[in-house]
């Protein structure tokens, strides 16, 4: 087995190899400006790690794995808009860089060279990998509108909070696993038990991703501090603030909720403060661990080598307290 930041730097390559057509340049630029800016390269390296986990060659995984990549990043476009997000990976958004139109559009092309790699794999195994692909697809697009929806709902549940960060970022990773395996030609059994070891260990990384929108040191984490406590979105920190406060704390987070002007420097240093008074990074943080070990009972019903074990528990135990 490789270990991580070689499944990387294979991921690194072959995305620096990609052949954009120059023009037009529009449409392209963004493209190329997006997946060069790097990132952490998660979902392509857990494609090639459990490709080879289940005993098959890395090099029949590398244009799905970056066809993952492309796709993940075709969504933080059109999030970045939903989002009104102005700074990704330390860089302005395209959005901002560009405009609404120029994410609009090369985040669909993205989509479509996604495809175009992921189909590039043997033909044995080409049905069971567009149809997982597609299948996660919609469902990533199914929890980006439950994200929205709950903007604007106040009495979202946890469990309805967990299932919206299943479906728009845990099966992305449960899906990368699941395809590696299905590339190795894996038994159903294993590649399941990989795909659940995704999921999981997706949850626990939504959760963390949330943690740090709110605690994250803006430069490290690459993203602007406090857009969630600015757009309402109904994380597992507000949920639980909102099922916890009381008294004034229950009046003053409404009206915070309610402020449709509020100064966002004002707005996220209240809302901080309210959650770190309820308790909430540390309910977070055991939510996370939770999830984690969940995430290594998944692992444990995978038949693998010591060698292969040991190379997603780094992986999983590399994500705990990540602060990018
Ligand atoms: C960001 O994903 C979107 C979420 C699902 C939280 P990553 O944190 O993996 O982003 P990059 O690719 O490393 O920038
Ligand atoms: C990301 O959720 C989910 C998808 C992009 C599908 P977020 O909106 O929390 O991701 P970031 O924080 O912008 O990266
Ligand atoms: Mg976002
Ligand atoms: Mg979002
Ligand atoms: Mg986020």
């Amino acid at each position: 087995m490789l270990n991580l930041d070689e499944y990387r730097k294979m991921a690194n390559d072959e995305i620096a190899a990609i052949p954009y057509p120059t023009t037009p340049k529009g449409l392209y630029e963004p493209i190329s400006y997006t997946m060069d800016l790097g990132g952490k390269r998660l979902r392509p390296a857990l494609v090639l790690m459990a490709c080879e986990a289940m005993g098959g060659d890395t090099s029949k995984a590398l244009k799905a794995a970056v066809g993952l990549e492309l796709f993940h990043n075709f969504t933080l476009l059109h999030d970045d808009v939903m989002d009104k997000a102005d700074v990704r990976r330390g860089k302005p958004t395209v959005h901002r860089r560009w405009n609404e139109n120029t994410a609009i559009l090369s985040g669909d092309a993205m989509l479509t060279m996604a495809t175009q790699y992921v189909a590039q794999v043997e033909p044995v195994v080409l049905p069971a990998v567009m149809e997982l692909f597609n299948r996660t697809a919609m469902e990533i697009y199914e929890g980006q509108q439950y994200d929205m929806d709950f903007e604007v709902r106040n009495n979202v549940t946890v469990e309805e909070y967990i299932e919206m960060i299943r479906l728009k970022t845990s099966v992305l990773l449960g899906c990368a696993c699941k395809m590696g395996a299905i590339i190795a030609g894996a038994s159903e059994a294993n590649a399941q038990a990989l795909y659940d070891t995704g999921v999981y260990l997706g949850l626990a990384f939504q959760l963390q991703d949330d943690v740090l929108d709110v605690w994250g040191d803006e430069v490290t984490f690459g993203k602007a501090i406090g857009g969630d406590i600015m757009n309402n979105k109904k994380t597992f920190l507000l949920i639980g603030a909102m099922q916890k406060a009381q008294d004034d704390d229950a009046n003053e987070l409404r009206r915070w909720l309610n402020d449709e002007y509020a100064l966002r420097s004002e707005k996220v240093a209240a809302v901080t403060a309210l959650y770190e008074r309820l308790g909430m990074r540390e309910a977070a943080d055991e939510a996370i661990k939770r999830y984690n070990d969940m995430a290594f009972e998944a692992l444990n019903k995978a038949e693998l080598s010591e060698d292969a074990r040991e190379s997603f528990v780094k992986f999983i135990e590399g994500l705990v307290g990540r602060k990018s």
